[in-house]
Parts: C-alpha cells; structure tokens; sequence
C-alpha cells in the first residue's frame, strides 16, 4: 500500500497588511512543499475577530478573500492543496468548545502571545485567552503532521500537541500529533523601523516604514528600505552585523536562497547604501509576479470563489468525521 503523504496544515489572520515576513516564514514553506505534502490552507478569519486594531476600512470578508487571493497569487495550486476559509466550516469553533472542557486553564494564561496582547488592552475578550484552543482545533481536525509557521507560533503548535496527548492518553488514539515546521532562513523578520521587534502586519498598515506588504508596489518597496533603521557604522560586515543589518540581510538572504559566505562575498566592505539598494531590486523582482498575479485572481473573482466553496466542501468532509470520533470517544454521540 502507498505510505500516506504528510500532511500539512497552516493558516494566516485577515487581521492587516500582509508582509513578506509572513511570505518568507508561512507561505514560502507552503509553496515549496506543495507537491511533496497533503496541504490544507486556511484564512483564519475567526481568530482575527481578536483584533481590535481597526486597520482597514474593509470588512473582514473582503480581507479573507484578499488572503487566499494572496495564497494563491503566491503559488498555492488549489488542484494540490485545500484553502478555506475558517468561518464556513463549522467543526473548528465546534472542536474548540471540546477542547475548552479538557484544557486546564493555566496551560492558555501562561501563553506568551496572551500575556503580551492581553497587557496592551483594558477590556480583555475571553477569545485572546481561548484563542490557542481554536488555533489546535484547526490542526488536529485535520490530522496534520506538521505545521509549516514563522517562529513566533512555535509556542502555539506545541501546545496543540501537548492537547492531543492529552486527549489521546484520556480517551483513546482520536488525534495525530502535530509538529511545527519552522524554516531555516526568514522565519523571523524584524520590523524595518525597529530591528529589534518583529514585523508585524496590523502595525505594517498603521506605520509607514514598518513593514514591506508582499503587494506593495516597487515605489513603496525602495522608499521603506531606503528608510530601514542600519547599524551604526558604514560598512557591511555578515559576521558581526547588528540588528538593523542583520535583518537586512536576513531578508536578502530569503529571498535570494544564497548562503551565508555567498553573502559575505557579495556585501563585506560594501556600504550600507549598496546593500539597500540591491535589496530593493531583489525584493521588486521578486514580488512583481505575485503582485500581478494577486490583482489578477481578485478581478476575475470567480475562480477564487470555486477554490473557496471547493476548499469547503473538502475541509467539512475530513473534519466532520474527526468531530463524529471525539465526540463518540466522549460518550456525547446517539
Ligand atoms: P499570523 O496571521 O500572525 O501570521 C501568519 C504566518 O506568518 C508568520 N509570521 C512571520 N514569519 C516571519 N517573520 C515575521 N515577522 C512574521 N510574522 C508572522 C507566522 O508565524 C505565521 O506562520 N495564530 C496564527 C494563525 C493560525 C494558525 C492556525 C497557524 C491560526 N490557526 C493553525 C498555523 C496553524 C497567527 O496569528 O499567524
């Protein structure tokens, strides 16, 4: 019999403006292995409800289709892959209601990503606390094996293990237990504002010089890393770059796939200046594809609509019958 493909599950918030941080450290990886691994992809539009940031004019659906427009302008083939959008499946807010019964409390208020976010606001929703147990619900339905993210959803992914272990030891084999799948190079851009905080896609939409949208036009792209923050010399050194460089580079070497001594060739001694500007060209060469591409799938509209109500019917399917075994393990079906 032939050995199951892994499968993959990964999704991003409607919740701003996408940056080629979350190119290089989700979607990149998606792309990449597209073909070698069972993809399922997700706009997780019911999480971003979590975000207070009003930082579009547009409604939270617009912002989703954006997102798998986006997908698939990057080079998802929906014939290899299912992309959804969470909201029309109902068994991920479903699950997550289980899940809720089982997980002690003390596992969601020690996340990192609740203590920080739940810091910044008065009024705190009970969703920032339970948001981790949607975020599990989304990959357990699914069986996924691995879970291709940037480095900061490490903490999240182990969690959504820690939960099937759980579950598993409690009522019976019911979940796959899923790993993160964290890539080598691009898995944390900082912002270009302030290299020693993450890139961000609310504050890319809110700040200029924060952030370089995958779909910014090239305009844009020259003008935010001509205002990047540098380190304080002058010249280009990969081995004991600071923050501002290092990032740069960091980027530059995402994008570019070379190496680390490949860059020392192309940039030791080199001016900041000459590192900008090859960065700026590597970047609107890069990204000029997929901006067409993006503004090309949403006009035509309706094929992004068949991969969304295809996507649909295929993620209900699999993760109805993942819903019909926890609940029966749990002694709650007729
Ligand atoms: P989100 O929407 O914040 O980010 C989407 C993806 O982009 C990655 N990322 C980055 N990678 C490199 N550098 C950065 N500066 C950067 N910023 C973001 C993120 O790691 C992520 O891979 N909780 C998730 C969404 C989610 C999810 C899931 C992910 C919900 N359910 C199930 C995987 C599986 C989030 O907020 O990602």
């Amino acid at each position: 019999m032939a050995e199951r493909k892994q499968r993959a599950f990964s999704g991003i918030q409607p919740s701003g403006k996408l940056h080629i941080g979350n190119y290089t450290g989700a979607l990149k990886q998606w792309i990449e292995t597209q073909h070698s691994v069972d993809g399922i992809y997700c706009v997780v539009d019911l999480h971003a409800l979590t975000s207070t940031e009003k930082t579009s004019e547009k409604t939270v659906v617009d912002q989703s289709r954006e997102v798998a427009a986006l997908y698939l302008a990057c080079g998802l083939d929906s014939n290899a892959s299912i992309v959804f959008l969470q909201s029309e499946v109902w068994t991920h807010p479903y699950l997550s209601w289980v899940l809720e019964t089982q997980v002690p409390l003390g596992w969601l208020s020690r996340m990192t990503q609740f203590k920080t976010k739940s810091s910044e606001r008065d009024s705190i929703p009970t969703g920032l606390l339970t948001y981790p147990l949607l975020q599990a619900s989304d990959i357990l339905l699914y069986d996924a094996d691995i879970v291709p993210v940037g480095d900061d959803q490490k903490q999240h992914i182990e969690l959504a293990r820690d939960i099937a272990q759980r579950f598993n030891s409690a009522y019976g084999e019911i979940f796959t237990l899923p790993q993160p799948k964290i890539g080598m190079d691009g898995s944390r851009i900082m912002a270009l504002d302030a290299p020693t905080e993450k890139m961000s896609k609310s504050r890319a939409l809110l700040s200029h010089g924060h952030g370089i949208g995958i779909v910014d036009e090239p305009d844009a792209i020259a003008h935010t890393i001509r205002r990047a923050v540098t380190d304080s010399g002058s010249s280009v050194s990969v081995e004991s770059a600071g923050p501002g460089i290092r990032n740069l580079l960091n980027i530059y070497k995402a994008f570019s796939g070379e190496t680390d001594n490949e860059l020392t060739t192309r940039f030791d001694g080199k001016g900041y200046g000459t590192l900008k500007s090859d960065l700026t060209d590597l970047l609107v060469e890069k990204l000029a594809p997929i901006r067409e591409e993006y503004h090309r799938v949403l006009a035509e509209g309706s094929f992004l609509d068949e991969v969304l109500s295809k996507g649909k019917e295929r993620a209900l399917q699999i993760s109805s019958e993942k819903v019909a075994l926890v609940m029966e393990s749990l002694d709650i079906s007729r």
